[in-house]
């Protein structure tokens, strides 16, 4: 549902329908000499149209070179959709994410009843555009974002043996229902544990603890391999009953598992905040103990979930420098730019979430200095992918303008304008910072 005040004063409709400008001519007498150079000026246009109409206006879609700029969607495609949204979606991304409907408690509610309505209608939607389709999620290791039956035998606690089997059932079906046809897989996600005490997302229901910005110190460079801050022997993952059951086995068999089911789809692990030196720390723990066990993980999707004033740029580059030196792809999964800080949330024991849950500084709209800010940072995080090209593999925008976003909602109702479209689908000054670098 589209929600909130409008975005954006100034900003242009999107050209989504690549319509031709042909504006009018005065029709009155010209001197010879205007003449000349009326002819000359229609020609140079004539000239920028063509190239125009040969390369197309700027898009997301060809914004990456070799890499895909994709989108998250929820709800139900089509229906769900205004003509608007849908050109926009069509015109501007070249990979569909499914925000929710291949989330495991969507596909299998009850051991052994699938439901793949929604998630087929997604795949052909995506087919019929000529989009690629990217798979979200096959293992959540969160228990709240987990089908409780998939622990449970009776009335005691599933076996290690039956909680991998029934994991296994579930990425056999799944992704060998969409072999060839899915890009690429989330196949575990989020199952490390946070960069602190107050990220493990106890009370965020769907979302996530991502407190970043506040407490990370952005610009610290932190560009070793990894070692900073987790022992050895320090907590790897969050408590889930994944973990409990099986410790890290529910990881590499979560791997092996979706390659035999598919042995082209590019295989992730998703998290948050994993820019963070304690969690970066882990990561790269978790992706060394997955190569060095033979588990076939390509890559690591890095949520992206930023705010305003604390994109942490160095940390970005020196993840995306350690992953790509252990031969990992990188994918920014879900990214958005929120203008109204949140890491407070998380902040003193959630101290200030009542005076927070007042606030809506933008709700009648988001100043232009401010969206002007928010195109700075967009443009500068494009042109570190841009650095980082062999590595990056795709970049996600989750949601796909300001009024679809989970952040409305997230950590508490408020207006967001976190995306490159307004509430009416029209790009902000972000698009054109991302698309033209101005
Ligand atoms: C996490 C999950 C996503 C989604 C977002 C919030 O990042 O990976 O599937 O639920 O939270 O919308």
């Amino acid at each position: 549902m589209i929600t909130g005040a409008h975005a954006g004063k100034g900003s242009e409709p999107l050209r989504v329908d690549r319509a031709g400008h042909g504006a009018g001519h005065a029709a009155r007498p010209l001197s010879c000499l205007r003449a000349v150079i009326v002819a000359a000026v229609a020609l140079a246009a004539s000239h920028a149209a063509a190239d125009e109409a040969a390369t197309g206006p700027a898009t997301l879609r060809s914004r990456l070179a070799g890499a895909d700029v994709g989108v998250a969607l929820g709800g139900r495609l089509p229906g769900d959709y205004t003509a608007a949204e849908l050109a926009l979606v069509r015109d501007q991304f070249a990979c569909l994410t499914p925000e929710n409907c291949m989330k495991m408690q969507h596909l299998q509610p009850e051991e052994g009843r699938f439901d793949f309505t929604e998630a087929d209608a997604f795949v052909a939607f995506a087919e019929a555009n000529g989009q690629r389709v990217a798979g979200h999620v096959l293992v959540w290791a969160r228990d709240e974002c987990t089908p409780g039956w998939v622990f449970r035998d009776g009335d005691g606690p599933a076996s290690r043996a039956l909680v991998l089997e029934r994991m296994q059932t579930h990425i056999r079906t799944v992704v060998g229902r969409y072999r060839g046809r899915i890009a690429s897989w989330d196949v575990v996600n989020e199952a490390l544990a946070g960069d602190d005490d107050n990220d493990n997302g106890d009370d965020n229901g769907d979302g996530n603890g991502d407190g970043n910005g506040g407490d990370s110190g952005a610009g610290d460079g932190n560009g070793g391999d990894g070692g900073a801050g987790a022992d050895e022997d320090d907590t790897l993952l969050r408590p889930s009953g994944w973990e409990q059951a099986t410790g890290t086995e529910f990881i590499e068999k979560a791997f092996a598992c979706a390659r035999e089911a598919d042995p082209d789809a590019l295989l992730l692990y998703n998290d948050y905040n994993t820019d963070l030196p304690r969690k970066r720390a882990r990561l790269l723990r978790l992706v060394r103990h997955l190569l060095d066990h033979g588990a076939p993980i390509d890559g690591v999707g890095v949520q992206g979930h930023f705010e305003l004033g604390g994109v942490p740029y160095e940390r970005l580059e020196a993840l995306c420098v350690a992953l790509g030196g252990l031969g990992l792809k990188v994918v920014v999964s879900e990214l958005d730019l929120a203008v109204v800080p949140r890491h407070r949330w998380w902040a003193d024991g959630g101290a200030h979430r009542e005076e927070m849950r007042q606030s809506d500084p933008y709700a009648a709209g988001c100043p232009d200095e401010v969206l002007r800010a928010q195109a700075d940072e967009y443009g500068r995080l494009f042109a570190l992918f841009d650095r980082h090209a062999g590595v990056i593999d795709r970049v996600t925008f989750w949601n796909l303008h300001d009024g679809r976003s989970w952040l409305n909602a997230f950590p508490w109702d408020h207006v967001e304008h976190p995306l490159l479209f307004d509430r009416e689908c029209r790009a902000k000054p972000a698009f054109d910072a991302v698309t033209t670098g101005r």
